[in-house]
């Protein structure tokens, strides 16, 4: 039997914790014992507790209750609660997600007293290290064991960063593993959408026409706390909603809820919320997210998970970003990076909602990564 402490804190480690956490139950109850540790950088019920809930997670053994504050105090809080509990439990391995302050503060706390890191999403890059989450991602993966990527680009960056993919086990930070395995998010997308299918009322909650709306999702840093971006992006909403009579739903994060009414034109502010097309709702399930990103004509957002997402669901998508780290949406003209910039914007919507002939192959994996990162833990 191993022990291992699984790291969750923001909104999308929480979701993508209960691949692994189905894969253990399933398959692995006799040979891994999960610990989850949540940090608190999340918290509103529908930031954290709702996913808990309803994706079958265990409820966290702790929490560290962090909340929101500067990137500083933010993680320091965290590495000091995490070392605590390591320190504790002694655990096999340290399973970290993705790319957010609670990453960072997992891999610090562990690497510094040596306990086995396992990083997945691991080599994901977006070449701009403007992003606090690039810096997370670097640093988590030049400190990790194992390496788990879900795409054959995040591999590739590995390796041109000097990761050996030949290396034989034991595996140790000196000398990591890297394996693609394809993305527990796929694995999530697959099982949930059955459950979503039963279960949401989303939809029809929401008076949306099924095949004619438009999913919307912003929380990037640099788009709500810069009023140039944020304004862009939202004159551009208010003038597809308006000029094609199509709505446009947007579960709103709440960095956003509370930053449309600070840097938004008030003029624009009080559009948005006459216009009949722009529904603003708060964040949703992840079940009645699978609901949106299944039923909508299109998606834009600055999400890295909802891009993902749109693209399993053979949705276009319009990435309000200057770059991405999943290139190979892009490559195959499923979407288009459209920055800030409303003529951008505008023109992408008007070529994606008349392309006809996309198609959506799959490169995710075969909704068996939770399982395969559970095997090679075992396997060291
Ligand atoms: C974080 C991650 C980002 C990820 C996103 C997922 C970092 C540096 N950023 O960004 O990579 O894409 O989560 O959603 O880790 N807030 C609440 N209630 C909550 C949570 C947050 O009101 O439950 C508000 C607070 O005002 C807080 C702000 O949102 O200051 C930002 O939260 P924070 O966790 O710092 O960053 P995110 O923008 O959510
Ligand atoms: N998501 C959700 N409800 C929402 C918005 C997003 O369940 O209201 C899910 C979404 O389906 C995806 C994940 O949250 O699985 C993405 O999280 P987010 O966009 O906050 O972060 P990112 O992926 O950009 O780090």
């Amino acid at each position: 039997m191993i022990k291992i402490v699984t790291i969750i804190g923001a909104r999308p480690q929480i979701i993508k914790a209960a691949a692994l956490s189905r894969a253990i139950k399933n398959h692995f109850s006799n040979k891994i014992q999960e610990l989850i540790v949540h940090t608190g950088q999340h918290y509103d019920e529908n930031m954290s507790q709702v996913f808990i809930d309803e994706l079958g997670i265990p409820q966290p053994n702790y929490n560290l209750n962090v909340g929101s504050g500067g990137h500083a105090k933010q993680t320091a809080e965290m590495i000091i609660g995490i070392e605590n509990i390591l320190a504790k439990e002694k655990p096999d391995y340290i399973v970290l997600y993705g790319d957010t302050n609670s990453t960072l503060a997992g891999a610090i706390a562990a690497s510094k007293i040596h306990i086995p890191i396992v990083h997945i999403e691991a080599g994901l890059r977006s070449f701009n290290k403007s992003m606090p989450e690039e810096i997370n991602r670097i640093m988590c993966d030049h400190s990790s064991t194992l390496l788990f990527s879900p795409t054959t680009t995040g591999l590739n960056n590995l390796i041109s960063e000097g990761f050996n993919p030949n290396t034989k086990r034991p595996y140790t930070p000196d000398k990591p593993g890297i394996f693609h395995c394809g993305d527990v998010m796929y694995d999530n997308s697959l099982y949930f959408k059955n459950i979503s299918d039963n279960s949401s009322t989303i939809i029809e909650d929401n008076y949306l026409e099924k095949g004619n709306f438009i999913l919307s999702t912003i929380h990037r840093d640099n788009n709500t706390d810069d009023p140039r971006r944020l304004n862009s992006i939202f004159s551009s909403l208010n003038e597809i909603a308006t000029n094609n009579q199509t709505d446009i739903v947007i579960p709103l994060h709440p960095r956003t809820s509370k930053l449309l009414e600070v840097n938004l034109d008030k003029q624009l502010l009080l559009e948005i919320k006459a216009n009949s097309h722009i529904k603003l709702i708060p964040p949703v399930s992840f079940l009645d997210m699978i609901a949106l990103e299944s039923n909508c004509s299109l998606v834009m957002t600055d999400s890295g998970g909802v891009q993902k997402e749109a693209y399993y669901f053979n949705k276009p998508c319009i990435i309000l970003r200057s770059e991405t780290e999943w290139v190979e949406i892009v490559e195959m003209g499923a979407a288009i990076i459209a920055n800030a910039d409303r003529n951008l914007i505008t023109s992408s919507y008007n070529k994606l909602k008349t392309k006809s002939n996309q198609t959506f192959p799959s490169i995710f994996g075969d909704g068996k990564a939770a399982e395969f990162i559970c095997s090679t833990m075992l396997d060291m």
